[in-house]
């Protein structure tokens, strides 16, 4: 069901998580599928809905940096850090793992002793993070391994009709967030997102990349295979342009100059930002076409691209079952 972002709405989806309840909402990055952060009950809802594992940790989402002392502790040495952090980069697309408050359920967080938490950078994220006065656990608002929705009808499409989802259009940034670890001695990106890596440098100097292959997958966030349409993926080697049969379904990185029907492409001239923004629409759209594959494009290291990188690997990565 989908609502209109009324006020009259907006109280309505508050009582809803009040008393227990899931509502999906847009954010600037993806539509997240939410409960209160507390209700360790309404919690476990939102594993079921998503059929996902509950050792892969969910994100908290708070109305203001205020509200960040309510379920982390950042440690003295790096307040500082975290202060600057907080200041340049929420409300947007930057998530912060600190060490989490007793008050945070296990659940919520696989057992870490650390949480993610971030300042969603959409109105009606906002309004509904004042209204219902709580922090808000929400993964993204999709089926476990699915492609992340970008719209109510994606939503919808994945969850199906019954979770009331508040209608904000489409994502601005397109992909998740990007996830800095500040737990350990460095400051570590644990995944690549809706805030540019060299952005993120610029103010807090190098940074660890995530690793492409961890040893020890610490969280299925982190899983090979994530962020999948139904439609095989093949992620090409760096510089080749996508070629193919019929049934493919060609995805370049810039608009090709004679566009064919088979034919999709993520920016018209080879913006990074555009690009996100279309990536899951794209994935969507291509998955309901009926292709029998993609074969796509690499995108450039650089900027969003590092992101747009990441899920087209994830999404190309051989299927484990
Ligand atoms: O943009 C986003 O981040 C979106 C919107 C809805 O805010 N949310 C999102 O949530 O992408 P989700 O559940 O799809 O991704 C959460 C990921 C986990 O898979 C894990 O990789 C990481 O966040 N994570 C959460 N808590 C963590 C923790 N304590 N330590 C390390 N990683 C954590
Ligand atoms: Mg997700």
């Amino acid at each position: 069901m989908v609502l209109r972002p009324t006020e009259r709405n907006i109280g309505r989806a508050a009582r809803i998580l009040l008393a227990g309840g899931l509502v999906a909402f847009p954010t600037e990055t993806v539509y997240g599928l939410a409960a209160v952060a507390f209700d360790e009950e309404a919690v476990a809802r939102v594993f079921e809905r998503k059929g996902r594992p509950r050792n892969d940790p969910l994100i908290v989402h708070l109305a203001d940096a205020g509200m960040l002392e309510r379920v982390a502790v950042p440690p003295r040495r790096i307040g500082r850090l975290v202060a600057e952090l907080v200041r340049r980069f929420w409300p947007g697309p930057l998530t912060l793992v600190l060490p989490k408050r007793p008050a945070v359920p296990d659940l919520v967080t696989a057992g870490l002793p650390s949480v993610a938490v971030r300042v969603p950078d959409h109105e009606v994220a906002l309004a509904l993070l004042r209204r219902t006065g709580l922090p808000l656990a929400a993964p993204s608002a999709n089926r476990f391994g699915e492609v992340s929705p970008v719209t109510p009808r994606h939503v919808e499409a994945g969850l199906g009709k019954d979770v009331p989802v508040l209608d904000g259009g489409p994502c601005r940034v397109g992909v998740e967030s990007t996830i800095l670890d500040l737990t350990g001695r460095q400051p570590r990106v644990l995944r690549y997102g809706g805030l540019a890596v060299e952005t993120l440098e610029g103010v807090v100097g190098r940074v660890v990349r995530p690793v492409r292959r961890p040893r020890t997958v610490k969280v299925p966030g982190q899983m090979p295979r994530h962020y999948a349409p139904r439609t095989p993926v093949v992620l090409l080697p760096e510089g080749r342009r996508p070629e193919g049969g019929p049934g493919d379904c060609l995805l370049f990185w810039r608009r090709p100059e004679v566009p064919g029907p088979n034919m999709r492409w993520l920016t018209e001239r080879g913006d990074d930002e555009e690009a996100a923004r279309n990536l899951y629409a794209v994935l969507h759209e291509v998955d309901a076409a009926g292709f029998a594959r993609i074969v796509a494009e690499c995108p450039p290291a650089k900027g969003l691209g590092w992101a747009i990188r990441d899920r087209l690997r994830r999404a190309a990565a051989p299927r484990e079952d």
